[in-house]
């Protein structure tokens, strides 16, 4: 089936869900390889639909609710659904009582409004009170791996295209550091194997992830590697439905 990420807040007794998001977790396109930490995403992913998310509320978010109150627990925070999509239903392939990786990168820039605002009421128990917005446009992004990665890679090469962090004279884009330090003489080099994700959001899909590849172009280290097919099936299903 298709895989989906459900974000959700929970003050330990209401969960509200943030728009539902796609991880890819193998190295190469077309899903091959080893898997790794996240080599892109994509929110919200058109595979969850409204019934898809009455079906997750009721057989899954609820279900899970109930269960944490039976074992005394009172979780507070974010709570990390990874779901499959299958011809029985959706089912839960695992939990984290967490953000998940590089989904909260095309979440949380889709978030009208102050995350602060958001987790405080979470742990004040007050979230059915809280607006909790979300813009209907898209966010994409693209991790800039360490070429060897999940492997084998090497560390310390020098990063080319950033000014301060950030890509300069790029709107709608922000750039994640996953595995960079700064040297002794001040340059950003590459400190692990997820070294960058590329964010853009967009008006819709297409848009986001275009220009999340556009802005991509524009950083490179020795033996970068990225995936070139993120979000790709997606909005092939999109097309098809137009
Ligand atoms: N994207 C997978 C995780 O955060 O566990």
């Amino acid at each position: 089936g298709r895989e989906v990420t459900v974000l959700a807040f929970c003050d330990g007794k209401t969960l509200l869900p943030m728009p539902a998001s796609q991880d890819h977790k193998k190295a190469f396109d077309g899903d091959k390889g080893a898997n790794t930490g996240g080599m892109g995403a994509f929110a919200p992913t058109p595979y969850f639909l409204e019934q898809d998310k009455n079906e997750f509320l009721q057989n899954i978010a609820l279900p899970t609710l109930k269960g944490l109150e039976k074992d005394g627990i009172v979780f507070k925070g974010v709570l990390y659904f990874g779901l499959m999509k299958t011809s029985g239903g959706l089912k839960v392939v695992e939990y984290n009582a967490r953000f998940g990786d590089p989904e909260t990168q095309v979440v949380l820039p889709l978030l009208e409004g102050d995350l602060l605002h958001i987790m405080q009421s979470c742990t004040d128990g007050t979230l059915a009170q809280q607006e909790v917005k979300f813009s209907d446009g898209a966010a994409a992004c693209v991790i800039l791996a360490s070429g060897g990665y999940p492997v084998a890679y090497e560390k310390g090469k020098p990063i080319s295209g950033l000014v301060d962090g950030q890509l300069p004279d790029e709107e709608n884009v922000t750039v994640y550091h996953s595995g960079t330090a700064i040297t002794e003489d001040g340059q950003l080099v590459t400190n692990g194997g997820r070294v960058l994700g590329v964010t853009a959001t967009g008006p819709r899909l297409t848009n986001a992830l275009s220009h999340a590849y556009e802005a991509a172009e524009k950083i490179s280290f020795e033996k970068l590697h990225k995936r070139s097919d993120i979000g790709l099936r997606a909005l092939k299903a999109l097309a098809e439905k137009q």
